[in-house]
């Protein structure tokens, strides 16, 4: 696909839609757009946009289809998977500006936004309603929830409530030739048609734009109990996990991270709050939620009696909410702690839970064959594990060449087990050359043709998924 440089006279169009001042093309934040938080991956976009209308979106996106302009539609770029790197250049449409909430709809339990809203505003505006929105992305304190739906995100609570895909009702959508339209109804149910909704989401916005979003809502669970369950075993924290779940429990969180893991985190934040002894190699951080505090303290005591099945640490309870928040830190900084000790790729696999020590056992039989260090955390009640793979001291030629050929490895034996590439960071730019280890090729090429139709011109989010 050959694409146009934008000249001066669509910068001008753009200037006549916009106003100048939501057309930027200085250094700094043609940079700022240029990554996100995958690796150290560098594109610079030639302009970005920043509209505040679906309107304006729509004239963008009409103008940019008839003169083959890439565009990239960005969040607030917290992504893993290079999901919003404007590879061709092109457009950013940078999406910070649409950062409203249109309505809180508390009889139905409902809440329309803009895309551009952070994730923890979203929650704590509707929280301030006694109601819930449950999917907290570690990155919930910056990421936008129109990145969450393009990625369809998860977190630490997904493992209860669901991820994105679930609590998304109806979306309003622009295509590519300028076409405003909602996906589907604000509805609990709905059996119309094509499901153009759940397809719009984890399309890493390469369908459509996503200008609104009408998202369903709980009512706000008062009481929780966490704690962290120190292991011996990396592999025996993994077998606790799905026994919890046998022996009839459904955690709020249940989070797996192993002893480097701790550590790096620990060190990033400066506190030594979790005080582990030397043979302690990993631990599960267990989250139950409610209403009722006493029915809690009996789910949690028989979670004590399921764990004591295996040769665990002195369990830490978090008897207040500073200590309950110190260990929520350590867990949502684990990626990026990991990542400041080196070079690194992440990868996002996700397996039925019961295989999950099937899962941690490959990665580190491939780790010594291929020579390379990894740090695993991770939500182990969805079965999805996070493998920072570290650079380390391993040559440039290796990590380029021989690298991809263990990742490959590792992800054709995580679909023999059932499971798959990405759990919730989705394909974007890294994972496309994996794609063939999960999906035939009619598999692929299906995709393929479902984005022709939306996309014939191929200018949104060019080079994605596959
Ligand atoms: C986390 C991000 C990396 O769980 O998904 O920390
Ligand atoms: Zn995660």
């Amino acid at each position: 696909m050959t694409y146009s440089e934008i000249t001066s006279k669509d910068l001008d169009f753009f200037q006549q839609i916009l106003t100048p001042n939501r057309v930027l093309t200085d250094e700094e934040n043609l940079l700022r757009c240029a990554s996100d938080k995958t690796e150290d991956l560098v594109f610079k976009p030639q302009v970005v946009l920043q509209p505040v209308s679906s309107k304006e979106v729509s004239t963008v996106l009409k103008y940019c289809n008839q003169h083959q302009i890439p565009v990239v539609p960005r969040g607030s770029g917290t992504g893993l998977s290079g999901g919003a790197l404007p590879i061709y250049g092109g457009v950013i449409l940078d999406m910070q500006k649409m950062n409203k909430i249109l309505n809180i709809d508390v009889e139905n339990f409902q809440v329309t936004a803009e895309p551009g809203i952070i994730t923890q505003e979203l929650m704590d505006a509707v929280k301030e309603k006694g109601l819930f929105y449950p999917v907290d992305p570690a990155s919930k304190g910056s990421c936008f929830i129109g990145g969450n739906i393009a990625e369809n995100s998860g977190g630490a609570r997904a493992v209860k409530y669901g991820v994105v895909k679930d609590q998304v009702l109806n979306l309003e959508i622009v295509l590519p030739n300028g076409e405003i339209m909602w996906t589907g109804a604000n509805t609990l149910k709905n059996a119309t048609g094509y499901n153009l909704t759940q397809l719009m989401i984890g399309s890493e916005g390469t369908l459509a734009v996503v200008t609104k979003i009408v998202l369903k809502l709980l009512k706000t669970p008062t009481e929780d109990l966490l704690v962290f369950v120190p292991f011996l075993s990396a592999e025996e924290a993994c077998q606790a996990v799905h026994k919890i779940f046998m022996a009839g429990y459904t955690p709020s969180a249940l989070e797996f991270m192993e002893r480097e893991a701790i550590d790096i985190a620990q060190q990033f934040i400066g506190k030594n709050f979790l005080k582990l002894q030397d043979n302690i190699k990993a631990g599960l951080l267990i989250e139950v939620d409610g209403t009722d505090k006493n029915i809690l303290m009996q789910e949690m005591e028989g979670i004590f009696e399921v764990v004591d099945k295996f040769e665990t640490g002195e369990i830490l309870f978090a008897d207040t909410a500073a200590h309950k928040e110190t260990l929520w830190k350590i867990r949502r900084v684990m990626g990026e702690a990991a990542k400041s000790s080196s070079i690194y790729k992440e990868e996002d696999t996700v397996v039925p839970r019961a295989k999950l020590p099937l899962l941690i056992k490959k990665v580190k039989e491939l780790g010594v064959e291929y020579g390379f260090d990894s740090i695993i955390y991770g939500h182990a009640g969805d079965g999805n594990l996070h493998i920072n793979i570290l650079k380390n001291q391993m040559p440039d030629e290796r990590w380029k060449n021989v690298l991809p050929i263990a990742i490959r490895e590792l992800f054709v034996y995580t679909h023999s087990l059932g499971g798959t590439i990405s759990g919730e960071h989705g394909i974007g730019f890294v994972q496309k050359e994996y794609m063939n280890t999960v999906f035939s090729n009619t598999g692929i090429e299906l995709q393929k043709q479902i984005k022709k139709i939306f996309d014939p011109n191929q200018i949104l989010n060019p080079g994605k998924i596959f």
